[in-house]
């Protein structure tokens, strides 16, 4: 080629110097595009530079926050008053309205438990250790294990067991609550939810600290119970099961954007006869948690119950908080959206984008919390979830009629000389009947985070409780129709032999 051509070799060596030329200016362009965008994506994984170090006994939020301000600010501001119609809460700033006023049938059913003393809307983060202690539930004994949610409390578990955090954990229930958070005080420790329980501060990744979740989700990995949310523990089911399932090596990043909430947002035992226990052996549902604590054991050879119904006398069960366990039965569970997804939503934050740490209801925010999924107007979305709330809270109430009919139906029944078994049978109905209104009660979405799953347990809940009185008014011991394909007979009859 060189020698065929070399007549137009002028032009051609011009064009060619031509062509370097643009060949070196783009790869140079190209060479600092390349380089601004690995920066970016740099700056993007890592947007912050260490001014300090944080490590595991920091509870305090101010030290970490000055590495990463962004995330603090938007952690700070959930001492902010926030009200939607049903979430945030209503009442003055000193303290939430009291639910067991705004809903008396609440007051009814909790009647003989701390919860029919003082019982309020919940409200955001930065509150959760002074409302914890300001609460006239503890004029009853309560115990050390409270602080399992409310404060970020590691060091102290650690202190507890002698470096080791489970067996500081596994004592923590004997102490009283009052001994408890006066060693917290002590330690200097004392911080609600803190930057600790949820990143490891070695690399910020997220990460389980709550012993409560380790052993309860442990267990379900192991039960049999279909678990199609967290894909995960299927696989963890399929493997060896040399060890036990953590969610800490076996978790998806996706699924861990959801777990580090049910450290906390879930149902529990708590109180001084064993440690604080999630009971998931069974499964998540209404009906599997039911199944588990019927078939619990108290350390002292008792059934299970967490009280005694002052007016009835049925040993019954609270239900409290389970939004972990309803978002597991709901479409964006099953569809991958996590907690983070609609209460943490990105926010732009100049370059880079951040987790919005003002955790609060999404429905205060739901351009960010919806719409980066659903191509739908904010009207119409906050509409589609007022239609399912507004429904959830109409069943709702409808089941609070339906449980103080039940509890006045004993109480004359009683005061007519009742034959023992009736009584029984009717007093097994009511605890199945409260345990489904108050899991639905307690969840505090109103129904949004598994609307049908949510309908089909206020359905059970209603139905229990007028079975109750059908069983008071025949004088019979069996009501007369069973659920369905529902627990069985047998199965109520069990939840009674206590
Ligand atoms: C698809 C979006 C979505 C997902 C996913 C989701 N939530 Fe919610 N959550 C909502 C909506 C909507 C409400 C109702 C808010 C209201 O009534 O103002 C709500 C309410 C709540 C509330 C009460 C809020 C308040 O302001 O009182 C809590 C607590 C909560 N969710 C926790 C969780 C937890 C924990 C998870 C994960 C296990 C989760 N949510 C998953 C959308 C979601
Ligand atoms: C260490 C326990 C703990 C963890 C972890 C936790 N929460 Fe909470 N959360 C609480 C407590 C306690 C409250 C109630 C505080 C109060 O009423 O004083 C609360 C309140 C809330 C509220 C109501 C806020 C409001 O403004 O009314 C929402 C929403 C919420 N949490 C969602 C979440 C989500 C989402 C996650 C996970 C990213 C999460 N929480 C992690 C314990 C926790
Ligand atoms: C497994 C975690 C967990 C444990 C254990 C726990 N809480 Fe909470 N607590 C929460 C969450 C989550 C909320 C916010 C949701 C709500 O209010 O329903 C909350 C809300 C509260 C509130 C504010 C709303 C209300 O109920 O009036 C008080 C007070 C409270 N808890 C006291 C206690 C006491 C006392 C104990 C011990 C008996 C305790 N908590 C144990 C997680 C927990
Ligand atoms: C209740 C749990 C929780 C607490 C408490 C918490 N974070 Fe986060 N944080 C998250 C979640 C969830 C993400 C999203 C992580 C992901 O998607 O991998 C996140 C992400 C981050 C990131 C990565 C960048 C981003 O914004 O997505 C940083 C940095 C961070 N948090 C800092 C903090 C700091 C500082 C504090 C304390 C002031 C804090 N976090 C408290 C749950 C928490
Ligand atoms: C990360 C994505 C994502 C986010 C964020 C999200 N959704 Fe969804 N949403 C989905 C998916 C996926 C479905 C299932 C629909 C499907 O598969 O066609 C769904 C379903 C729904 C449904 C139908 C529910 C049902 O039970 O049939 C409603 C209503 C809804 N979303 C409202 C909301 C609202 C309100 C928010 C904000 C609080 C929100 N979504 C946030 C992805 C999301």
């Amino acid at each position: 080629m060189t020698t065929t051509n070399r007549g137009g070799g002028s032009w051609r060596s011009a064009a060619y110097l031509t062509l370097i030329a643009v060949v070196a200016a783009t790869a140079a362009g190209l060479t600092a595009l390349l380089t601004n965008i690995f920066e970016r994506k740099a700056e993007q994984r890592e947007p912050y530079v260490r001014l300090v170090e944080v490590g595991e006994n920091d509870t305090d939020p101010t030290i970490w926050g000055k590495n990463w301000p962004a995330q603090y600010d938007s952690y700070k501001r959930t001492a902010q008053l926030t009200k939607t119609r049903f979430g945030g809460h209503q009442g003055s700033e000193t303290l939430p309205e009291e639910k067991i006023v705004r809903d008396p049938w609440l007051k009814r059913m909790f009647n003989g438990y701390a919860f029919s003393i003082d019982y309020r809307d919940r409200r955001g983060h930065a509150y959760m250790l002074y409302d914890q202690e300001q609460t006239k539930r503890l004029t009853k004994p309560q115990s050390g294990s409270c602080l399992h949610c409310h404060a970020a409390l590691m060091p102290l578990y650690r202190e507890l067991g002698g470096g080791d955090a489970m067996k500081g954990f596994e004592e923590s229930f004997k102490f009283s609550y009052q001994d408890l958070n006066a060693k917290l005080h002590d330690s200097g420790h004392a911080h609600p939810v803190s930057c600790v329980d949820c990143h490891d501060p070695a690399d910020m990744s997220l990460r389980i600290t709550r012993p409560g979740f380790i052993r309860g989700i442990q267990a379900l990995a192991a039960s049999d119970a279909p678990v199609p949310a967290l894909a995960s523990i299927q696989v963890w089911r399929d493997g060896s099961r040399r060890d036990p399932y953590d969610p800490n090596r076996d978790a998806s990043r996706n699924e861990m954007r959801s777990y580090v909430c049910g450290q906390c947002h879930v149902e529990y035992y708590c109180a001084n006869k064993m440690p604080l226990t999630f009971p998931w052996g069974k499964g998540l549902t209404a009906d599997a948690i039911e199944a588990f604590w019927d078939a619990t054991i108290f350390p002292n050879g008792e059934a299970f119950f967490d009280y005694t119904h002052a007016e009835t006398g049925a040993p019954v069960l609270k239900a409290q908080h389970p939004e972990f366990e309803l978002w597991n039965q709901g479409i964006h569970a099953r569809s991958g959206v996590s907690c983070a997804d609609c209460h943490m939503p990105y926010v732009r934050e100049g370059a880079t984008k951040i987790s919005d740490h003002w955790v609060r209801s999404p429905l205060l925010n739901v351009n960010r919390a919806c719409q980066t999924c659903h191509r739908t107007s904010e009207d119409e979305l906050k509409m589609r979830a007022d239609v399912i709330q507004q429904r959830n809270y109409e069943l709702l109430e409808r089941g609070g009629v339906a449980i103080v009919a039940l509890i006045d139906a004993v109480i004359d029944a009683k005061a007519k000389g009742v034959a023992p078994e009736t009584l029984d049978a009717a007093l097994r109905l009511q605890r199945r009947a409260q345990w489904r209104l108050d899991f639905i009660a307690a969840e505090n979405s109103m129904g949004f985070h598994a609307p049908q799953e949510a309908a089909r347990v206020l359905g059970e809940a209603i139905d229990y409780a007028r079975q109750g009185e059908i069983v008071l008014l025949r004088g019979t011991t069996a009501p007369r129709t069973d659920a369905g394909s529902g627990p069985t007979t047998d199965a109520v009859a069990d939840a009674g032999t206590r």
